[in-house]
């Protein structure tokens, strides 16, 4: 992400909402800011993401994602009238916005949206904001829908980092319902590769999609992170493995995502990198050596939420 944004910040004026949740929000100062700063690019990547809080907080998933999608189109609107030549509004979004695969099949840029999730609705209205302003005010804009990412500084309520850490910590590892769910893990940096050859070579008005062909049960997914971290950790094999445990289910949990990503491979020349286990080896790496990182987080509201979320395991 680091490379992106440093190739990106060189001459003309972009806005990237990574971590801008809040303040998005605010229509007031988002429209100062765009008034102020003159952005002729906007990519959006900041939203609230993880399905367990949207579940509790359904409400706050529709104000971030959709009330702040819509501050950045109004605010970019606003700015730049009907002038819309070399300009840009880049979505990021998500292939939860598919719903769920049965055992079959690949979602497709023309899959038809059937969200499950308060998390997953509220992506897919923001995406059919952003297509509803380029259809009514000819923005010019562009989406992608990403699958499951994983990578060094995400945040430990995902499936990922939470069993790093809590293997690391000897903690239950808690498996909803019977393990057997399906994602398509993606390494961070390449979801961020993807990222630059859509803004610079995507077509207005277009969807791509950027998936892993790397597709996982849950469940051989954290045998596999117990194997590498008890070799890590000079653990004896199987040690971390006992510290599985299967968690009532996730209500509305799908079953199964999985993208298609020959869109992106064929028209802009997108492929991931790195293989899977070459990436969770990084991963790995990356949390066994920034423990202030996690302590950090591993705190005060993290906490909290964990407590809850987990406290019948
Ligand atoms: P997650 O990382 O939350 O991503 P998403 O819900 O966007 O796919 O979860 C990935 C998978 O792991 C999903 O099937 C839910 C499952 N899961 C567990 O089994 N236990 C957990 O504690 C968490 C957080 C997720």
């Amino acid at each position: 992400m680091l490379a992106i944004l440093k190739m990106l910040l060189t001459s003309l004026i972009y806005l990237i909402t990574i971590s801008f949740m809040a303040i998005f929000c605010d229509l007031t100062f988002v429209e100062n800011l765009f008034e102020k700063l003159q952005f002729d690019y906007v990519i959006h990547l900041a939203a609230e993401s993880h399905v367990d809080r949207s579940i509790s907080d359904p409400l706050a998933f529709a104000k971030t994602n959709i009330l702040g999608t819509m501050n950045l189109l109004n605010a970019f609107k606003t700015l730049w009238q009907d002038q819309w030549e070399n300009k840009l509004f880049y979505h990021i979004s998500t292939d939860e916005v598919y719903g769920s695969l049965g055992e079959e099949g690949l979602f497709t840029e023309t899959s038809a949206y059937d969200p499950n999730s308060p998390y997953s609705a509220s992506k897919a209205s923001s995406d059919h904001f952003v297509r509803a302003y380029g259809e009514t005010y000819n923005m010019p804009f562009v989406i992608s829908n990403c699958s499951n990412n994983y990578g060094p500084n995400q945040f430990p309520e995902k499936l990922i980092p939470l069993c790093i850490n809590n293997i690391k910590q000897n903690k239950p590892l808690p498996i909803y319902g019977d393990g057997k769910y399906t994602r398509d893990w993606l390494y961070v940096v390449d979801h961020a590769a993807a990222i630059d050859k859509i803004f610079h070579n995507g077509k207005v008005g277009e969807t791509y999609n950027i998936g892993g062909h790397n597709e996982w049960q849950n469940i051989d997914l954290v045998h596999l992170m117990c194997r590498i971290m008890d070799r890590k950790l000079n653990r004896p094999n199987g040690h971390s493995e006992q510290l599985i445990q299967f968690v009532a289910d996730r209500p509305g949990h799908d079953k199964r995502y999985a993208i298609d990503a020959a869109k992106i491979e064929r028209e802009i020349g997108w492929k991931p990198s790195l293989n899977f286990e070459k990436g969770l080896e990084l991963t790995i790496d990356w949390y066994l050596n920034n423990t202030d990182w996690l302590n950090n987080v591993y705190s005060g509201a993290y906490l909290q939420y964990y407590d809850k979320q987990y406290q019948n395991s």
